[in-house]
């Protein structure tokens, strides 16, 4: 009797105090990506960080379990972001959104943040403008204008005196081909001919004719890494341009590594830029690999969304602590604004103005490790590189 007494006090001054001990609550995180159709896989590697962050740093913080609720959105689709959103916050009563793959699919839940006191994790759309759009949004991914920068200065000292941009139709695509101009024209090459493609393009020998015609001796390209980019990247080999002597220039969107083996001997050589390598050479990225293969099941499917995912579950755990498991949208994001952490991509920061992530960029080329696997093999590193597409840094 006294000690039931005992144990009852003891809960009631917990809980006054504020100890999270005392009554265990489940703070929900709703994570929507393409788990199905034909960037299934993307979807697959946000699901792997996910699974891999949690493995190696455990499913409660703070005494605070975590759930983890998944929504299917196959395709870039805006109403049916908007509507997967909104039900998360409504009726699953999630505290946290995170995932999205596509620019447009991100641009449709921003405007419902405030209101739903929820802060968004993007873990992979990368159009710098994303941010803008919320003081709720903070990105773990990259921008294409952050990943293509350095590409326009190589291009040039590489011998490249004039260039053709072909890019897809929407937001990161417009931003990779002006980031592109901006640093190519700057180093004194010219921009002869940009090609924007609708998103859905599959047949790419028309573009390729375009690109041979131009007369330009030095391909820029960006689509959204998938069943897209597989397609380009084969159909600038097939069509005869590399043999032509064009050279190839691209963010890391178009060599994933889950593409490689699919691209085979005609992917060696290819040069591209971006913030992630599965073969970076880190003790942090040792671990996160193993985490994540075990994860997605195979080392032949993990790819570079993976480790936006793994580094947006940081985030929310993060946000989680300060917040103490109480919805307060606005004082979560305030406790990453300048959080600073070594990534298994290398040293990375959220920038406290725009919370877009700042990091290394690295110039990879396709090349067989010691296995003889093709990898994105890291060759040169641009350290520390904020957005340049937002201008207010
Ligand atoms: C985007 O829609 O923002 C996007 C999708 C796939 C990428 C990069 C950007 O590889």
């Amino acid at each position: 009797m006294i000690a039931g007494k005992r144990i009852l006090g003891a809960a009631v001054s917990a809980m006054l105090m504020g100890s999270v001990s005392a009554y265990a609550d489940t703070i929900k995180v709703g994570i929507i990506g393409p788990f199905s159709g034909p960037f299934a896989l993307q979807g697959k590697n946000f699901q792997a960080g996910v699974e891999a962050y949690m493995a190696l740093n455990g499913k409660s913080v703070k005494g605070h379990d975590i759930e983890i609720i998944y929504r299917d959105l196959p395709a870039a689709n805006p109403a049916q972001s908007r509507a997967l959103a909104q039900e998360l916050v409504v009726k699953e009563k999630v505290q946290y959104l995170g995932g999205v793959y596509f620019t447009p699919d991100a641009m449709a839940i921003t405007p419902l943040l405030s209101q739903a006191n929820t802060p968004l994790v993007i873990f992979n759309a990368a159009t710098s403008a994303i941010v803008n759009t919320s003081p709720l949004v903070v990105r773990t991914s990259f921008t294409t204008a952050q990943t293509t920068n350095p590409l326009g200065k190589i291009a040039f000292n590489e011998g490249v005196k004039k260039a053709i941009t072909v890019v897809s139709d929407y937001g990161p695509g417009v931003d990779a081909e002006n980031a592109f101009r901006k640093a190519f024209e700057a180093a004194g090459g010219q921009v002869v001919e940009a090609v924007r493609m609708p998103m859905n393009t599959t047949d790419f020998s028309p573009i390729m004719q375009r690109v041979r015609d131009s007369g330009a001796t030095g391909l820029f390209a960006f689509l959204p890494s998938g069943p897209p980019t597989l397609g380009f990247v084969k159909a600038f080999n097939e069509t005869g341009l590399k043999k032509a002597g064009i050279k190839f220039y691209a963010p890391g969107d178009l060599t994933q590594e889950s593409d490689l083996p699919a691209l085979g001997e005609a992917a060696e050589g290819l040069k591209t830029s971006f913030h992630y390598s599965v073969a970076h050479d880190s003790p942090e990225n040792k671990k996160f690999v193993e985490a994540a293969v075990k994860a997605i099941g195979s080392a032949d499917q993990l790819s570079f969304p993976a480790v936006g995912a793994y580094d947006g579950m940081h985030v929310i755990y993060k946000m989680i602590e300060a917040t103490d498991g109480k919805q307060d949208a606005k004082k979560a994001v305030d406790a990453v604004r300048g959080l600073s952490w070594t990534s298994p991509r290398g040293p990375v920061r959220i920038e406290p103005e725009t919370r877009h992530i700042t990091q290394n960029i690295y110039l990879r080329e396709v090349a067989k490790d010691a296995d003889g696997k093709y990898i994105n093999k890291e060759i040169q590193t641009f350290p520390d590189q904020k957005d340049p597409g937002l201008a207010t840094q």
